[in-house]
């Protein structure tokens, strides 16, 4: 039976009927850009994230941009952040003029190392920009507590809802930090009908400037108070999204659900990791990535078996050919380089059903000859 690395039209059949409502009513309003729809969004992800503002933008990569922006951050300035991670975090700090400066991850989270950040800081370092990657939330409070007077922004994109408890008190996704960046792409745990992002803060002054931003620099209409952008969420996604987010603590549950058989089902198999969820965190999953010995030839073996999985992420963003000019190389980041050669991330989507896990759990276990 195939099993493929993500179905979006297995769940789009359980909530069609809501979302095609959703998006007809948009139609029927004629109110394409903003509007009610999109701010009805905005205050609703607000409350996921418990933040006092949210800005929906175009995608994720603008969402970080824009909170660059925000920051003031431009030439000449440092950014830290990790190089396991997807391009458009590192990309849009080289496009705001900015350096990219890469520190190396813990191993067994993929988050970016702490210390490492802030040995990282020098008197040009404007922000910190660390990923919550796969779901699983970086230590904020470790960052803020060792580089204190630095900016973070977290770069959410995978992990809206996931959780952290920081002072006994759990915080989520994007709360923590100065500013929280999120993307509603397709494949996310909450995923719009094409390109969609947000960003939350908990600073008024930041959540002008954002507004402002989004909206080629101007608060009114034709004067400009600086140049910013043309990014804004659209309202159909807004719609879609809207509808879709009281499913989505579900959908994350399930996929919990399914990363713990997983972790049950692969326990007594040497040569595979299971995801190390740190015991602070709630992860939502948006990845289940192991660790395998002969990676290759456990993906083609599962690819020959029907079983869609992905390399996230294949060459770190510190070797890439774009950033040359930064002088890294290889050995400058040894953990992100081990995992890139390493990880494979396995089927985890909610609609998996039992069949589809046990499919895939006897596939990689009839590889490693259990
Ligand atoms: C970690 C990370 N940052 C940024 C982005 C950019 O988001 P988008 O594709 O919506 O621009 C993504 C997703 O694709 C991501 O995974």
């Amino acid at each position: 039976m195939p099993v493929p690395l993500l179905d979006l039209r297995a769940q789009h059949a359980t909530i069609k009927n809501d979302v095609i409502a959703a998006m007809l009513q948009v139609v029927e309003d004629q109110k394409f850009i903003l509007g009610d729809t999109v701010s009805q969004f905005e205050c609703a992800v607000a409350g996921v994230s418990h933040s006092r503002y949210a800005i929906g933008c175009a995608n994720g990569t603008d969402a970080l941009l824009l909170a660059l922006r925000a920051l003031d951050v431009g030439r000449d300035d440092e950014v830290v952040t990790t190089p396991f991670t997807f391009f458009a975090t590192a990309g849009t700090i080289h496009n705001v003029g900015a350096r990219p400066v890469f520190v190396d991850i813990e191993p067994r989270t993929f988050n970016i190392a702490p210390e490492a950040a802030a040995a990282a800081v020098t008197d040009r370092t404007r922000a910190i920009i660390p990923v919550d990657l796969f779901g699983q939330m970086a230590p904020i409070e470790r960052l803020r507590a060792l580089a204190p007077d630095v900016p973070l922004i977290e770069d959410a994109a995978q992990s809206i809802g996931a959780r952290r408890r920081i002072d006994s008190e759990w915080k989520m996704a994007g709360e923590p930090a100065t500013i929280g960046t999120f993307s509603f792409f397709p494949s996310k745990n909450l995923g719009g009908y094409g390109d969609g992002g947000m960003i939350v803060t908990q600073d008024e002054a930041l959540f002008h400037r954002l507004m402002r931003l989004r909206t080629h620099g101007s608060v009114r209409s034709y004067f400009h108070e600086e140049v910013g952008y043309n990014s804004r969420l659209d309202a159909l996604q807004a719609a879609v999204l809207h509808a879709k987010l009281p499913h989505l603590a579900e959908w994350s549950a399930q996929r919990r659900a399914n990363a713990a058989f997983y972790d049950a089902a692969l326990a007594d198999v040497a040569e595979v990791v299971t995801p190390y969820v740190d015991p602070e965190n709630e992860s939502i999953y948006n990845q289940y990535t192991i660790r395998a010995d002969r990676r290759d030839a456990l993906q083609a073996h599962l690819q020959a078996n029907g079983i869609g999985t992905a390399i996230y992420y294949p060459l770190p963003l510190h070797l890439q050919p774009c950033f040359a000019y930064l002088g890294y190389r290889e050995g400058s980041c040894p953990e992100a380089e081990r995992a890139a050669g390493e990880v494979l991330s396995l089927p985890i989507f909610p609609e998996l059903t039992q069949s589809h896990l046990d499919e895939v759990v006897s596939a990689v276990r009839a590889f490693y000859g259990r």
